[in-house]
């Protein structure tokens, strides 16, 4: 038996609860996961979940995904909530913070998660695919960690992670807006670290790398295999691995802040 049971195991239809073997580091927290209707937001909140976080389910477009994965919750017996929001526009994610904490309690853990991108040269990029991406990517950071700061800091405690990426840190041919945004998003969450970490409230990025989601899936095959042979460890990520990550700094990270996690197969040191 494995004491630690990895996220995989805990993917299933039904969420493991039961005996020794499960431990529920996060019951009585409440968590928020934008973009949690699919992909590393998915993965996410089902590893939240299985540490006995209630769990508010957030979509925008995928409302039959999101009722699918609550009901996975439900009959694992988490407290669950599913919620609809825009994370482009400032009043829903305004909105969506304060229904979930209306209907599962106050917002305890905050993963900043919902993205797109819009790629495209500079020289070809429309000005409303850099609105687009900014808006959806980097402004929704601000207006969702705004609506969660003071209630966290009232409390002592806090957690907010904002999935930032590798292109942020390296910049790509094609990806101006989404390194714009991604690169915003870890400056933001170092200022936002140093001003709350006496409040209790930890803020963090990760950084993931190429990571097998719908968001990769476009990708020629060419292209996908020219970036794997830039990834030292050869292969894409995939969103249980960067779930893991976001419950490490949910359930033992209390000393970590302000950092940029890579998780990215050693594609960027
Ligand atoms: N996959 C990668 O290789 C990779 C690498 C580095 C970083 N990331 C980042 O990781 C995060 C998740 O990416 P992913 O690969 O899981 O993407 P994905 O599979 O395309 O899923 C995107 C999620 O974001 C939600 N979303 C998109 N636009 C939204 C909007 N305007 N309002 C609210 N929700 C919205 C979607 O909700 P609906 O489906 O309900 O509309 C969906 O749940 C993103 O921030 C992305 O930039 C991904």
């Amino acid at each position: 038996m494995r004491l630690d049971p990895g996220v995989q195991d805990l993917a299933g239809e039904r969420p493991q609860v039961d005996g020794a073997a499960t431990q529920r580091r996060l019951s009585g927290k409440v968590a928020v996961v934008t973009g949690s209707s699919r992909g590393i937001g998915k993965a996410i909140a089902r590893a939240l979940a299985a540490e006995g976080a209630s769990m508010a389910v957030h979509y925008c477009k995928g409302r039959e995904h999101a009722d699918q994965l609550a009901a996975e919750f439900e009959r694992g017996g988490s407290r669950v909530g599913v919620f609809h929001a825009d994370v482009a526009r400032p009043e829903d994610c305004h909105r969506l913070l304060e229904q979930a904490a209306k209907q599962l309690g106050s917002v305890d853990i905050l993963v900043n998660n919902a993205g797109i991108n819009r790629d495209r040269s500079i020289r070809k990029m429309s000005a409303s695919e850099w609105d687009e991406v900014i808006h959806t990517n980097l402004d929704s950071v601000f207006h969702c960690t705004k609506a969660v700061l003071e209630p966290m800091i009232g409390r002592g405690w806090g957690r907010i992670i904002n999935i930032a990426s590798i292109i942020g840190q390296t910049g790509a041919f094609g990806q101006a807006n989404y390194a714009a945004a991604k690169a915003g998003v870890i400056a933001f969450t170092k200022s936002v670290a140093q001003e709350v970490a006496k409040f209790g409230v930890t803020v963090n990025a990760i950084c993931p790398g190429f990571v097998d989601t719908d968001m990769v899936a476009s990708m020629p095959q060419a292209a996908k295999e020219a970036v794997k042979g830039r990834i030292p460890l050869g292969r894409f990520g995939e969103a249980d691995e960067v779930a893991r990550l976001v419950r490490f700094l949910c359930t033992e990270g209390d000393w970590i802040t302000g950092a940029q996690l890579n998780i990215n197969g050693g594609q960027y040191m």
